[in-house]
């Protein structure tokens, strides 16, 4: 099955499995911000954005993408700049061991397009579906803040 779509503003045209999901696809282009965590839609580390909205790529067959845009973290960093959230995430220490922040990343990056100036709740309700270990969610909320 080959299946067209735009990822990271780029058009491609992609084969996989039928059944397969996109997490896996994508992390076989070596998008590896797509982290595999939990592969049941629970933990969130595979957030990306699909038409500017924040989906469990691990949920998603690849088979619906057709025709949409996909976005990963990868489209945010040439290796010199970083997207302004992730700046503030290291300005504010809110990375630990990291594996959620791309997620986390995503997660906020669609909300930032839906509501440019949001409250803490809208943060923590942006992050709700995004588990981390580490940080407490203090520094990550007050990055995104
Ligand atoms: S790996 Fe997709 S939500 Fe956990
Ligand atoms: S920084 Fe380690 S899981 Fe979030």
């Amino acid at each position: 099955m080959k299946v067209d779509f735009i990822l990271n503003d780029r058009p491609v045209t992609l084969a996989a499995e039928p059944g397969a999901n996109l997490l896996e696809l994508l992390r076989e282009q070596g998008l590896f911000s797509v982290k595999h965590g939990c592969d049941h839609g629970e933990c969130g580390a595979c957030t990306v954005l699909l038409n500017d909205n924040a989906v469990n790529a691990c949920l998603v067959l690849v088979h619906t993408v057709a025709g949409k845009r996909i976005e990963t973290a990868e489209k945010f960093s040439d290796h010199e700049n970083l997207h302004p959230l992730q700046e503030k995430f290291i300005e504010s220490g809110a990375i630990q061991c990291g594996f959620c922040t791309p997620g986390m990343i995503m997660a906020l990056e669609a909300l930032q397009r839906k509501n440019p100036e949001p409250t803490e709740a809208a943060v923590r309700d942006a992050l709700a579906g995004n588990l981390c270990r580490c940080t407490g969610y203090v520094k990550p909320v007050e990055a995104a803040l």
